[in-house]
């Protein structure tokens, strides 16, 4: 297996390897510690069947909840986000946003395996969230520590959120309701249970406020570290290829679909991996 950094902070292309087939010790101690590492990791050249994809996806934990989306008919864990060329409407996961973030355990991992990529766009850009939180300075990192932000899927899959009703031209099957309106609170810093850095936790599309505080004041805050994490020094990008699986650490990581490839047809596998409860 060789791993190849994508950027000098985090992300790594992986080569030299087959997925379709149960690793052996060796292989996966070197996925999870390129994991670690690297935070996100874009293994090349995959040939995969759906239950190959999730044999995979099991040997690094159970499948996590996927709430408000029909997922692919005999396979509950497995969604696929699916664009047709002349689609409208807004585009699934195009946002800042960790998965789930407003789940009581959000999704260690997301893994998206690359069915039909168009020839050119379409890419999914990261942030690492231990770089961001890295860069503040000592004062905020402390503040910051202290406060627990409020998450909410309502933006999202609330009555009226972007995707709170179905959509008979959506190829996607979303249907958010009332239980998007629940609120419940993480902190805002978090310790990763295996390397035991931190990292921000806050994100864009799920994070409405901060526990204690006033609108406003949650407000300031919130939006200057909405900002400061989207700085490009904090980012990588994947470039998909048909056969593409990458898999990211969604406890330290922020993620964008981007909406650039109109005319084109783009189909996904995705699945999630559950998580602990935030720290
Ligand atoms: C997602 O947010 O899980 C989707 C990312 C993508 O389609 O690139």
């Amino acid at each position: 297996m060789i791993v190849s950094p994508l950027t000098g902070r985090f992300g790594a292309d992986v080569t030299d390897i087959d997925l379709s087939r149960p690793l052996d010790p060796d292989e996966l101690r070197g996925i999870e510690a390129a994991f670690a590492q690297h935070q996100v990791l874009s293994f090349r050249d995959q040939v995969l069947s759906i239950d190959e994809f999730e044999a995979f996806a099991l040997q690094f934990g159970t499948f996590g909840d996927t709430p408000y989306i029909t997922p692919m008919d005999g396979h509950p864990d497995v969604l696929r986000l699916l664009r047709q060329p002349d689609e409208q409407g807004p585009l699934f996961g195009s946002g800042w946003h960790s998965d789930w973030s407003f789940q009581e355990q959000p999704p260690s991992a997301t893994l998206l395996y690359g069915v039909d990529i168009p020839p050119y766009g379409g890419d999914t850009a990261f942030i690492s969230q231990t770089a961001a939180f890295a860069a503040l300075s000592p004062a905020m990192q402390s503040l910051l520590r202290g406060l627990n932000g409020v998450h909410s899927a309502r933006r999202s899959y609330g009555p009226r959120g972007t995707f709170g009703q179905s959509d008979p031209n959506r190829s996607m099957d979303i249907k958010g309701d009332e239980s998007a309106l629940r609120t419940l609170c993480h902190p805002m810093v978090r310790v990763h249970p295996i390397t035991g850095v931190e990292s921000l936790f806050v994100n864009e599309v799920y994070t409405i406020g901060i526990d204690g505080m006033a609108d406003d004041e949650a407000h300031a805050i919130l939006e200057f570290l909405f900002r400061h994490s989207r700085k490009i020094d904090f980012s990588c990008r994947v470039r998909w290829q048909k056969g593409t699986l990458t898999m990211w650490d969604n406890r330290v990581t922020q993620h964008y679909a981007i909406d650039d490839y109109a005319g084109f047809r783009r189909e996904m596998w995705r699945i999630t991996l559950a998580g602990e409860q935030p720290q």
